[in-house]
């Protein structure tokens, strides 16, 4: 049974801004009775006035009843001082983002609201036990932690301090279902979920780019059509702000101790020393404004389709990551003749494909090069993970140095034939999207691990939180967990930094065979 506060409680938020009225709008659709307070004045009344006007252009575009709206704008009720919240069931706080502020505010509360109100904090990067320490019912305090924009993201982190009652986070957690939310659980650690378990996703991205394994705009193309993410890293990390961006990072960087995982990119740093901060400030990664060009991400040129093509399973490849190309490949009128995994002389392992002499591999976490070398086969080629077999419309190669002309432009002409975009990035240990994926893979097994949050709740999160194409942990299984967790080894063993280190949930499943979660 849902424990849900009833349709029709008080919701108090305070704080009317950008996160603010997105809360207040969500929970007055719903069929909450809201109290608005905001300390700036006139900003509550023009919170109000907005809403009216968001709840009128739904009703124009057909996503809401024109009775809905009305409704949902009678809910909306001006507080003009703290004390006329007292008969709230529930404050969301939405204040600056200050410990002493947000403190100081709860224990104003706490004289105010009865003994059963549940007290909520929207904070993204502030310990929600160390804001409960001071108050005299630091149980009843718990993180309802909201996605910006609120009326478009589904995810709300339900965060629960040392001192936090299960039964509080239980019901903010279905009052935020009846909102039509999605929520998860989470445990008061530094990021939440989101803000630590996507840190790779920009990490990685900005390690490439200091390797020079490519420029910004074929990396982000590499992420979006190869790995199927929404918006690549560096597009991303410029809608965000490097101001925003690099003070999560570093926070969270500090408050695990200086953890090598969560290490800031001097680059990022430079951006933010320089004032270019992405979007807002007209320059970042890539420029804005009426006359900005945008770069082009960087794609081979057409080259001759080799004239066969031959496969084979690695050992412990997930014949998905095969499957997906063969058929691509068989689509593409290409005779793929199947031959044993066995590798060829000279060689130690078997590639996936083989064309026209060229000896292609799934990424392992080693660079074509040092493959290259250790099969003593130099006309190495190495291709990156893939989100969607089906979908993708680009894919990162990487080329040994040893590897012959001919032999690579086999290779891009195979996988042109196949659809795709054909991408070159430097040969770094990892590429991009496996890379990239291995990491954010294993930082969700961390949490994890760590009690942070569940399996089925880190997927969701970074599905719902930052509209990731799949949650790490399925995708992880999907690729196969021998495949990650080789892929981290090799990138622990090039870089010899603990930051590549493998969590031991990953370690753990791979050894047990069961699933993160069905
Ligand atoms: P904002 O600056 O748009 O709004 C904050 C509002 O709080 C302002 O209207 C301000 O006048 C009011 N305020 C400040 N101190 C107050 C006090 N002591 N009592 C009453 N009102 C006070 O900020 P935004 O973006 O809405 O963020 C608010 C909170 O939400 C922060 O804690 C932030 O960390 C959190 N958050 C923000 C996200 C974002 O993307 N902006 C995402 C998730 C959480």
């Amino acid at each position: 049974m849902s424990k849900a506060l009833a349709a029709g409680s008080v919701v108090a938020v305070i704080g009317s801004g950008a996160m603010g009225s997105g809360i207040a709008q969500v929970a007055a659709a719903s069929g909450y009775r809201v109290r608005l307070y905001d300390a700036r004045a006139g900003q509550v009344d023009k919170a109000i006035a907005d809403l009216g006007k968001v709840y009128g252009s739904l009703v124009e575009k057909g996503r809401m009843t024109g009775e809905a709206a009305a409704a949902a704008r009678a809910n909306l009720l001006p507080a003009a001082s703290l004390d006329e919240v007292a008969d709230a069931a529930l404050v969301v706080e939405a204040i600056v983002e200050d410990l002493g502020a947000k403190r100081a505010l709860f224990q104003s509360l706490e004289a105010i609201v009865g003994a059963d109100t549940i007290l909520a904090t929207n904070t993204s990067s502030i310990s929600v036990t160390a804001i409960g320490a001071p108050l005299q019912r630091p149980q009843r305090l718990v993180g309802m932690h909201f996605f910006n924009p609120v009326p478009l993201m589904a995810l709300v982190e339900v965060v629960s301090g040392l001192a936090t009652e299960r039964a509080v986070a239980d019901v903010v957690f279905d009052t935020a279902l009846a909102w039509g939310k999605n929520p998860v659980h989470a445990k008061s650690t530094p990021g939440f979920i989101v803000n630590r378990v996507a840190r790779p996703f920009y990490a990685e991205a900005l390690r490439l780019l200091n390797e020079q394994a490519a420029d910004p705009a074929t990396l982000d193309a590499v992420l979006r059509e190869g790995g199927g993410f929404r918006m690549g890293p560096f597009e991303l990390m410029d809608l965000i702000g490097h101001d925003v961006n690099f003070s999560v990072t570093s926070s969270v960087h500090a408050a695990y101790f200086g953890d090598p995982r969560y290490t800031p990119s001097v680059i990022q740093q430079e951006l933010v020393n320089a004032g270019f901060l992405g979007r807002k400030s007209g320059r970042g990664f890539y420029h804005y404004g009426p006359d900005a060009v945008r770069p082009v991400a960087a794609t081979e040129p057409a080259a001759e389709r080799p004239e066969w093509v031959s496969i084979s399973i690695e050992p412990g490849l997930k014949q998905a990551v095969t499957d997906g190309l063969e058929a691509r490949l068989r689509k593409a009128g290409f005779e793929v003749s199947h031959r044993k995994p066995l590798p060829h002389a000279g060689e130690r392992e078997a590639p996936a494909f083989h064309t026209n002499g060229a000896a292609v591999f799934l990424t392992d976490g080693r660079s074509a090069t040092e493959r290259a070398r250790a099969n003593q086969h130099p006309d190495t080629v190495l291709f990156d993970l893939v989100g969607d077999w089906d979908k993708a419309s680009r894919i990162a190669v990487a080329r040994a140095d040893q590897c012959s002309e001919k032999a690579y432009q086999a290779v891009v002409g195979m996988f042109q034939a196949a659809g795709f975009a054909v991408t070159r990035i430097d040969d770094v240990p990892g590429m991009a999207v496996m890379r990239t994926v291995a990491m954010l893979a294993n930082e969700a097994a961390d949490a994890v691990n760590q009690g942070v949050c569940s399996a089925a709740g880190v997927d969701i999160a970074m599905q719902k939180g930052v509209n990731y194409p799949r949650g790490p942990l399925a995708w992880a299984e999907a690729i196969g967990l021998a495949q990650v967790v080789g892929v981290l080894e090799h990138l622990a063993q090039t870089y010899g930094e603990d930051r590549y280190r493998v969590s031991p949930l990953l370690r753990r499943h791979l050894a047990n065979g069961k699933r993160f979660h069905v």
